[in-house]
């Protein structure tokens, strides 16, 4: 059948299914001037040397290395975060440090490991004493991300803490009104969750978390059925 993609929204839309469009550069504010980044139709490698080398934001001058991200290529799952922290910026990976490995442990409940899934972070760069990343900086950054999502094609997202979950939906909603429900980014259905760094403060939250990467493996098993 074809479907018009107003029917497929109406569709999903009445499935109770929100659904999202990909950030465009279109969408950055008029004031903010960034240059255009081509990342579209790069291999890994390309990919990986053009973050490597990047210099659109000013969080290239305070940065030891950029954090690209790491796993398997063509996971099923992709892990979205915010931005490398310390340790992360010294090791070049994303997701090693205290919140890394509660990340590890959530993942490992699910029947996951860290090396088959694929971990990115919506920035590449460490924002300095981890204050929140700028709009211009996302959007220096956001293509990078854009072609890894292309690359993995994963069969879901998940966006893990506030910054992620908002950059990547466009919307300003906090996380408990987006988490515990299935969302779309593009074709790619997405599940927000809280951040393990929100969880190592307040860890009677992490049943929460833990539903939701159980949503996630419903919807993936829902897609192989
Ligand atoms: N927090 C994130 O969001 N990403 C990391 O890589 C580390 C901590």
């Amino acid at each position: 059948m074809n479907m018009s993609e107003h029917q497929r929204r109406a569709y999903l839309e009445a499935m109770g299914i929100d659904v999202w469009v990909p950030r465009g550069q279109d969408d950055i504010e008029p004031d903010i001037e960034v240059p255009e980044v081509r990342a579209g139709g790069l291999d890994w490698q390309a990919l990986r040397d053009c973050v490597a080398g990047c210099t659109r934001c000013e969080l290239h001058a305070g940065r030891t290395q950029t954090v690209f991200g790491v796993g398997d290529p063509d996971a099923d799952w992709m892990i979205i975060g915010e931005a490398p922290g310390a340790e992360e910026d010294r090791r070049g990976e994303p997701f090693v440090g205290r919140a890394g490995h509660l990340l590890d442990e959530m993942l490992r409940t699910v029947g996951l490991s860290r090396d088959s899934v694929f971990i990115a972070n919506i920035l590449k760069c460490r924002p300095p004493n981890n204050r929140d990343p700028k709009v211009d900086e996302v959007a220096a950054c956001r293509a990078y991300l854009e072609r890894q999502i292309e690359l993995v094609a994963p069969k879901i997202i998940i966006a893990v803490g506030r910054v992620a979950a908002q950059n990547l939906l466009g919307t300003d909603a906090p996380v408990g009104r987006l988490r515990g429900k299935r969302h779309l980014l593009g074709e790619v259905p997405l599940i927000v969750t809280y951040h393990p760094a929100y969880l190592l403060r307040s860890p009677s939250q992490k049943r929460k978390s833990w539903d939701d990467l159980c949503l996630a493996r419903s919807v993936v098993r829902e897609l192989h059925a």
